[in-house]
């Protein structure tokens, strides 16, 4: 028996595909350094848990399906910090951001349609737009222009009687650009110009750098009705595991839309949005000291990885990720051989392969995304271990 296209064609995540030979050498007693996951280390906020231990109901019952509306109503107070003025029945909840991004994409578009998107992008968007059906067609930022996104020339070459949306991220994964509220206006020109919606993934919107300030396409006036955001607590307060995120979007029947697709799995997990809600209630200060640590981190990183002439990349502004170009021919060779065969005092370090970060075909062969979510002395040896790869590969 055969199963479907869909299932046979979906792209495996480039993020976790070398977890088995991961495992293997970790099974060898290798140390491995994982710089290839947005998984912070962190500490969860304390609140959290205890609002989960708090937590008397004596029946875990299914709550709303659209979310708990105490929690809509601490992420609208926590919006309104950056002036962001949205009411409860703009958001619904989401089992993670991912599951934000399936119900914007199932409400823009039908199997067929077209969704623009630069790259290199987060590589499960490919995912989602598989399991809808949707289509991503891609256009090209350059590492040499920061990863600022194509002139609207590009965007416009790339539309069809089928484009539904455009997509952006920023803070983005895996570039660690931060868009300019010039560049958002122009997309956001572009979109009512060609009657599409907008798609902004913000989840990493508190992780900013050298003063810069994230700006939200919830902020840019007359396109109310064509925003969709995609918002998560996974990264914001390192809950991961919560899987908690929300879609925002002020255009009623776009909502009515997400409702329906909320209805039919239920509801988020409850006890995790309970936690959700201490987080929220956090003074806004709790971000000054995450985003000083991931800051460093950066610098680090960035540090070592420049030391290098042959190495190529742009300084992140923001996220907790940095797209390299390393002398190599193929990333997903290089990562296997980092976990099958290299190790330095019986560590080494895990990459994602960047090929899987785009969608024409070719690009990034010779790049991988890094993340930088692991403590300080461990990122600076997993970054020595790297150039000492870099030396010893012959690929
Ligand atoms: C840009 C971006 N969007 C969405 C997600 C999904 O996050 P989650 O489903 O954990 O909320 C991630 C996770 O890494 C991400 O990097």
């Amino acid at each position: 028996m055969n199963i479907s296209q869909r299932a046979q064609n979906i792209q495996e995540s480039p993020i976790r595909k070398l977890t088995a030979i991961a495992n293997a050498a970790k099974k060898r007693g290798t140390t491995v350094y994982h710089l290839n996951i947005g998984q912070p280390d962190i500490h969860t906020p304390e609140v959290f848990y205890q609002k989960i231990y708090d937590y008397e109901e004596k029946v875990l019952s299914y709550g709303p399906s659209d979310g708990l509306e105490a929690l809509k109503v601490a992420m609208v107070n926590y919006f309104a910090f950056f002036e962001i003025i949205l009411e409860p029945k703009n958001i619904v909840i989401a089992t993670g951001g991912s599951e934000a991004i399936s119900f914007a994409f199932n409400a823009v578009g039908d199997p067929g349609d077209e969704v623009i998107v630069s790259e290199p992008f987060y590589t499960n968007y490919s995912g989602y737009a598989s399991q809808c059906g949707l289509k991503i067609v891609p256009v090209t930022a350059k590492a040499e222009n920061g990863f600022h996104l194509p002139a609207i020339s590009e965007f416009e070459q790339k539309l069809s009687p089928r484009t539904r949306a455009v997509l952006l991220c920023s803070p983005n994964n895996p570039t660690g650009t931060v868009y300019t509220p010039d560049e958002l206006r122009a997309i956001g020109d572009f979109a009512r110009k060609h009657d599409l919606f907008l798609i902004a993934d913000e989840v990493y919107k508190e992780f900013t750098y050298d003063g810069k300030v994230h700006f939200s396409v919830l902020q840019l006036s007359g396109l109310e009705d064509r925003v969709i955001v995609v918002d998560s607590i996974s990264k914001r307060y390192s809950a991961c595991g919560a899987r908690i995120g929300a879609v925002i979007s002020r255009n009623e029947s776009v909502m009515k839309g997400i409702t329906k697709f909320a209805q039919a799995r239920l509801c988020p997990p409850t006890l995790e949005q309970v936690g959700a809600i201490g987080a929220y209630e956090l003074p806004h200060d709790y971000f000054k000291e995450v985003m000083a640590e991931y800051q460093k981190r950066r610098d680090i990183l960035y540090s070592i990885l420049t030391s290098r002439q042959e190495i190529i990349l742009q300084k992140p502004e923001g996220a907790f990720y940095i797209m390299a170009k390393l002398p190599i021919a193929d990333g997903e060779i290089f990562a296997r051989w980092l976990l099958n065969e290299f190790s330095d005092n019986n560590e080494t370090v895990m990459i994602a392969p960047g090929e899987g970060f785009y969608k024409t075909p070719g690009r990034g062969k010779d790049e991988v995304r890094l993340a930088y979510v692991i403590e300080t002395p461990k990122l600076e040896r997993a970054a020595r271990l790297l150039l000492l790869a870099l030396d010893q590969f012959k690929g």
